[in-house]
């Protein structure tokens, strides 16, 4: 019932190449399993191999891409007509009942271009690199950290121990705090974990931010329709709370029970400050009202009604937090790749049950063997990985669009957007040398047809956003009315189906003047179309899909940061404003509380904080 195994059967779209299995490499450049240590700079450089840049495939692509925008013979309306190049241009995956059809025909590319692709991707040893992730080298070299978030996604049994040495070891490790999940959640769902009131907790309130927060977010919308999943959550509230403003936590706590609630707190660090302010402020709102309950111990109040998932368990206990309540992880788990942790399987097995949450994992598991196995050219994350870097290193595209047609993904954007552009947003390759392109992308997305009637305009007349369309060929939720011509999902995918034929192939002014459209308007209802796309349809949106929706796109990030060499695993970025922010908080407490002077910042930030005092709330 938990690990079902999964078939999983690929289609050979091109010709098929078979790839050895990693070399045995030096114990010591493993993980360290149990205990989290200072780990030196360690390179990955084992296979040296080609910059991106430094490559012939490189040059040669770029000038591909001067062609497709310059050859009208290369404009998808033409490419789209040969339906032996489109009939190329698709990847499918099978597993059991689940399919996935990944259709990129209306991406700018030819066979050649593809090859071209795949060369590159050689030249820059991709393989080499999956299979150094796969096998828990420490790939994030700046950090000193391996990167095994498929590792959580292994079944009990799985043999892990043919790829790492330490291999058997670390699952070990994952089970049982898999057990210890799946144990607690089931007591809370129960009833046999209860409040300190004796009541059943029923909500369920989940602090962090981030990657502690968008991933479990967008599995808890993906469900929320899901047949079994709905079921298994009836009468539960999960909700996330992750902004400092306190207006996120009045809203988020304003209608609960304190007495049938239950705070996660969920940091990695348990050092981020606006989820640490979360966490005491959610604390005084359920000791005070507890209190004012008539419960006078707050030891029992806190390890009744507040658990947490982190790395640093001694900072939970610290806080109060009952040490059989703290479900830890690993630092070779990178916050926006945490989602199949304990920080996504947690609050997530509270409302829907771990069994529904297993077949999460299992989806996920799936595209993993699919990722790890696959040849590189039918392997989806590959593919949508090099098409990503076609799109924006040498098309010239900044920005691409993920579109689901499915409400159940209307927070699927929002974690890609993390996931993705906090792991390629980088300035520098993997030896510290500046890039001499950029890399990364602007990730936005809504659901269609929302986004239709909100910023297609741009993608259809404006700007040229690569997209990817998500839709499935069943709802979650079906409904077909008397007297309607199609199901209300069929009116939906007839968007999804029409939307990436209208940016390929546009309408000219010639069809315009056929229609008898005044000379006048004819221009401003040009479409130039050329517009690229990939369609990826699969049969339905249920625990397992959504597992396997979320581990292509972080594997199709994963690839795009391997072909441009950098560090996808880091992130210091986002460093500098903490650090300021801290400065501005020093500031406003010294200002608020003994009056002190403004002082130490630049004219701008100084005169707005005085304004700010000045307004004195
Ligand atoms: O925004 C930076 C970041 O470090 C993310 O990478 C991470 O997901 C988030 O903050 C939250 O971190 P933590 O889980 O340690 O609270």
């Amino acid at each position: 019932m938990r690990f079902s195994t999964a078939i999983a059967a690929i289609s050979i779209t091109f010709h098929s190449h078979f790839f050895l299995l990693p070399t045995v490499v030096a114990e010591s450049r493993f993980e360290v399993v149990t205990k989290i240590l200072p780990s030196p700079l360690i390179s990955t450089d084992s296979n040296p191999t080609m910059k991106c840049h430094e490559t012939a495939e490189y040059m040669a692509l770029q000038a591909a891409a001067t062609s497709f925008h310059s050859d009208d013979k290369l404009h998808l309306r033409n490419l789209c007509s040969d339906s032996s190049r489109c009939a190329g241009l698709v990847a499918t995956h099978n597993s059991g009942e689940h399919k996935i059809i990944v259709d990129y025909s209306r991406q700018q590319v030819t066979g050649p271009t593809m090859d071209l692709l795949f060369d590159l991707a050689n030249k820059v040893g991709l393989t080499q690199k999956r299979d150094d992730m796969r096998s828990g080298l420490k790939i994030n070299s700046t950090e000193g950290r391996s990167v095994m978030h498929h590792v959580l996604r292994m079944p009990k049994g799985y043999d892990y121990s043919s790829r790492n040495p330490q291999g058997k070891a670390i699952l070990d490790e994952v089970h049982a705090v898999r057990d210890k999940i799946e144990i607690f959640t089931n007591k809370v769902r129960s009833g046999e974990f209860r409040g300190s009131t004796g009541k059943e907790l029923k909500n369920f309130v989940c602090i962090g931010i981030g990657g502690s927060q968008l991933g479990p977010e967008f599995v808890n919308e993906a469900l929320r329709a899901d047949a079994a999943a709905a079921k298994a959550s009836q009468g539960r509230i999960l909700r996330f709370l992750a902004n400092v403003d306190p207006v996120d936590f009045e809203l988020c706590t304003r209608d609960l029970d304190p007495e049938e609630t239950l705070i996660v707190v969920i940091s990695k660090t348990f050092t981020t400050a606006e989820t640490m302010l979360n966490a005491r402020t959610a604390k005084k709102w359920i000791i005070d009202s507890l209190s004012s309950r008539g419960v006078s111990n707050v030891d029992e109040i806190t390890s009744k009604h507040i658990i947490a998932v982190s790395t640093a368990i001694d900072l939970c206990v610290s806080f109060g937090i009952d040490e059989a309540n703290i479900f830890g992880f690993w630092e070779w788990v990178g916050g926006r790749f945490s989602v199949c942790s304990a920080v996504g399987i947690v609050p997530l097995s509270l409302q829907y049950s771990y069994d529904v949450m297993s077949q999460f994992l299992d989806g996920a598991h799936d595209i993993d063997d699919h990722f790890f196995d696959a040849p590189l050219r039918d392997n989806i994350p590959v593919l949508l990985g090099l098409l990503g870097v076609w799109n924006s290193t040498f098309m010239g595209y900044a920005t691409r669009a993920l579109l689901p047609y499915a409400q159940a993904l209307k927070r699927f954007p929002a974690h890609i957007q993390q996931v993705d552009m906090e792991s390629n947003g980088k300035r520098v390759a993997l030896d510290g040398s500046v890039l001499p392109f950029q890399s990364g992308e602007i990730n936005f997305g809504e659901p269609g047809t929302n986004g239709q009637h909100s910023f297609y305009q741009l993608m259809h007349q404006g700007r040229v956003v690569p997209a990817d369309f998500i839709g499935f060929m069943e709802s979650q939720a079906p409904v077909d009315l008397i007297g309607e011509h199609v199901s209300n999902h069929d009116e939906l995918m007839s968007n999804f189906f029409a939307q990436p034929d209208a940016l390929a192939y546009g309408k000219g002014l010639t069809d315009l003047v056929q229609e008898g459209v005044p000379e006048a308007l004819r221009e401003h209802k040009v479409f130039s179309g050329n517009r690229p796309s990939t369609s990826i349809l699969m049969s339905k949106l249920d625990a397992f899909a959504v597992g396997q929706l979320l581990a292509i796109y972080e594997h199709r990030t994963a690839v795009q940061g391997f072909i441009w060499g950098l560090n996808s695993f880091d992130q210091w970025g986002v460093e500098l404003g903490k650090v300021l922010a801290k400065q501005v908080r020093s500031q406003l407490t010294a200002s608020r509380k003994n009056g002190a002077p403004v002082i130490g910042f630049n004219s701008s930030t100084g005169s707005l904080l005085e304004a700010y005092l000045a307004h004195g709330k």
